[in-house]
């Protein structure tokens, strides 16, 4: 039997939450496929930090290292400040394991209601950066406490890193509808954003049946609402791609819909599944979660170990349950709880 070994780190607040509703999925869509998959769960995050100072052990890239795939919830506390558990945790791992793009796909489902007036509702993949750009952790803090205090912060934006995700984009957009709309804000950014637009341009000859354009990020953010479904990818930077994965996923029914993956496609390091949204503090704890976006990462990560069939199996269940009103959780306009959304799925598997 085709085992797969996954490193799971629940987090905080909902994190927990969608993650145990996920395993469960997993579990019976890989048996279905005649695989097995047997996690390791790793206890890093809001509690580990107060217990120890640091949201994850120093030698947590070793320790992940030994894993094809990881499965993460989210993590943030009230009680902790919120930059100490994202870098301490997930953009750390984004850049110890140099993990290139963040990829987001983001569509309507049958039996989801969402904001859209478009019947056609959207379909579409954020590629973003994942390393670098504005979340590149450069700059610091001058004369701190004073009246004269500073904050730089520095944006970088290699060629390298650029070219990758570039490359990532085009090569996804082949097997899609064979567009890619690069994100950014070159008239106004002169450095950074307009080697973005060289960059594309130069790795698009080589792609020369993939259409492309360079969509600057307040226009992008109008025609997401306006005109979704005339996007396939949005390639992005860090920032934005950031920005408008929220701004795409509840167009796609909500923040409890949206999956993503972090993929380094040309080594052999771990890949990260985890949902677009945070912990959810202000629902964490009732039960309440939708964990949709975490079964969807799930998915993923079956299709990046080499279970295409097992994830097929979770997006059809997923999908059999959301046409189902009475199984909506509160994000969705239902009743239902996390635990009974994720029973359902289980059957539908
Ligand atoms: P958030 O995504 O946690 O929540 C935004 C809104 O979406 C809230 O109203 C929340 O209830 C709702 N929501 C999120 N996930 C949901 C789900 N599965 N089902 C139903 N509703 C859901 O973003 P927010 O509030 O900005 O951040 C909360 C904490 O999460 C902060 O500490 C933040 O730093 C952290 N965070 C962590 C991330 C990560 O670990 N990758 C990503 C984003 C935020
Ligand atoms: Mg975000």
């Amino acid at each position: 039997m085709h085992t797969v070994r996954v490193a799971v780190i629940p987090g905080d607040g909902v994190g927990p939450e969608v993650v145990s509703a996920t395993l469960p999925v997993l579990r019976a869509a890989a048996h279905r496929a005649g695989a097995e998959v047997d996690t390791v769960e790793l206890d890093w995050g809001g509690e580990h930090y107060l217990r120890t100072g640091r949201a994850m052990p120093p030698d947590a890239v070793d320790v992940l290292r030994g894993f094809p795939a990881v499965l993460f919830g989210a993590v943030g506390r009230p009680d902790i400040p919120d930059h100490e558990l994202i870098w301490g945790l997930i953009i750390g791992l984004r850049q110890a394991l140099d993990l290139a793009v963040n990829v987001r796909p983001v569509r309507s489902w049958p039996g989801v209601r969402t904001v859209l007036r478009e019947p056609d509702g959207i379909d579409l993949v954020i590629v973003r950066e994942n390393t670098e750009g504005e979340y590149a952790g450069v700059g610091g803090r001058l004369h701190p406490g004073s009246p004269r205090e500073l904050g730089v912060e520095v944006a970088v934006h290699s060629r390298a890193a650029i070219e990758r995700a570039t490359r990532y984009a085009f090569v996804l957009a082949r097997s899609r509808r064979g567009r890619v709309s690069l994100v950014t804000k070159s008239n106004a950014m002169r450095y950074g954003y307009t080697l973005w637009d060289a960059v594309c341009a130069e790795v698009a000859r080589e792609y020369p049946d993939v259409e492309w354009e360079s969509v600057l990020v307040d226009a992008m953010a109008a025609r997401l609402v306006q005109r979704p479904r005339d996007l396939d990818v949005l390639l992005c930077g860090n920032l934005f791609g950031d920005i408008l994965s929220d701004l795409a996923a509840v167009l796609g029914g909500g923040m409890g819909m949206a999956p993503s993956a972090n993929l380094r496609p040309d080594a052999d390091v771990p890949a990260l599944f985890e949902p677009v949204h945070g912990s959810a503090p202000d629902i964490a704890g009732l039960g309440i979660a939708n964990p949709v976006a975490c079964m969807l990462s799930g998915a993923m990560l079956l299709d990046h170990v080499g279970l295409p069939e097992a994830a097929t199996a979770v997006r059809d269940a997923v999908a059999h349950a959301l046409r189902d009103p009475s199984l909506h959780p509160a994000d969705l306009g239902g009743t239902a709880t996390t635990e009974r959304f994720a029973a359902a799925v289980v059957a539908a598997v």
